[in-house]
């Protein structure tokens, strides 16, 4: 296979006594969405931030198409975009204006940079807004303007922090339109999320952060896969399911989840376990279970897994 075109290797980080990555790896081929998905204060931003040469790392490496993100920090510059969850246009300018005056920032001429931004503008549907003030912009048509701005220097990789957050479903679905329309033109993107159908719907791979760390990686069905079947029992009697917790728990190892008023969801570890085990041991526990059921795991449960956020049984 090819170069990853994003490398990093060993990534740590430390604020004062937070160490906010410990290690961190992560390869993307070119061409590819990557999603790292993880919690708030997992390091994606941190992470991000290194990788964009805005930060130095404390120890480990980071390359863009192969030019090292400390020591070729201008090489790596000119090769990517970056946009973040916090819009950094102007409020009082249009949204033409904005892109004009960072064209221009950029070292465009004022001719390429009018050219950019109508151009920009007409390909990510913003050319109706062009010349309103941005104050006057929506959530989602800001966010867009921020996401167009990255792209003024044609970027090879393209760094989107949590670029859908507390946006509208419409306005998420139109920031996914417009990566799956950079991607179709090549365009490698990593973008960190912490909504999991964002990662299924946009990565190609994902990395699950956790603590500063990659704690799981592989597309989405992999990462289903990693963990073993879910089993899920609904109870005949809601009064059971303190005891029939206790019995699922004695088994697996495992707090089951609460599932509405009776039933139960716990994570099987392995593939060792046999349905009718389960039935046998909730029968002589005294609990009547009126459905018992093994499935894959959900995205979402994966996720709550890895990153060990359970929800127990109160
Ligand atoms: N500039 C900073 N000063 C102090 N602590 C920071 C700073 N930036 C990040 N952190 C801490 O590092 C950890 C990782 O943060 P961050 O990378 O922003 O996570 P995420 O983007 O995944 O929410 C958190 O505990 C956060 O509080
Ligand atoms: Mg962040």
């Amino acid at each position: 296979m090819a170069d990853p075109i994003v490398l990093a290797e060993g990534l740590h980080k430390s604020f004062g006594g937070t160490h906010a990555l410990r290690g961190l790896d992560l390869s993307v081929p070119q061409g590819t969405v990557c999603g790292v998905l993880g919690p708030n204060g997992a390091g994606k931003t941190t992470a991000v931030r290194i990788l964009a040469t805005l930060s130095d790392p404390d120890a480990g490496h980071a390359r863009i198409a192969g030019y090292d993100v400390v020591r070729e920090a201008d090489q790596v510059r000119a090769r990517i975009g970056l946009a973040g969850q916090y819009a950094a246009v102007d409020e009082k300018l249009t949204g033409r204006g904005n892109l004009r005056m960072f064209g221009r920032l950029y070292h465009l001429s004022r001719r390429e940079a009018h050219r950019r931004a109508d151009e920009l503008l007409e390909r990510f549907g913003l050319m109706d807004a062009a010349d309103r003030q941005v104050t006057g912009y929506s959530g989602g048509m800001r966010r867009r303007l921020d996401l167009i701005t990255s792209l003024i220097l044609r970027p090879e990789v393209l760094f989107l922090d949590e670029p859908t957050t507390g946006l509208d479903p419409r306005s998420r679905g139109e920031i996914w339109d417009s990566v799956r329309e950079l991607v179709a033109e090549g365009t490698t993107v990593l973008l960190t999320t912490q909504y999991l159908d964002e990662a299924d719907r946009l990565a190609d791979d994902i990395a699950v952060i956790d603590h500063g760390q990659v704690v799981a990686t592989g597309t989405p069905d992999e990462l289903k896969a990693t963990i073993g079947d879910h089993l899920d029992v609904v109870l005949e009697d809601p009064a059971a399911l303190r005891p029939a917790a206790a019995v699922l728990n004695a088994l697996t190892g495992t707090d089951p989840t609460m599932t509405g008023d009776d039933g139960l969801s716990v994570a099987l570890p392995g593939g060792a376990f046999r349905l009718a085990g389960i039935v046998r041991e909730l029968d002589r526990a005294g609990i009547a279970a009126a459905d018992v059921r093994l499935r894959r795991p959900t995205l979402d449960e994966v996720f709550l897994r890895l990153t060990d956020r359970k929800e127990n049984v109160a």
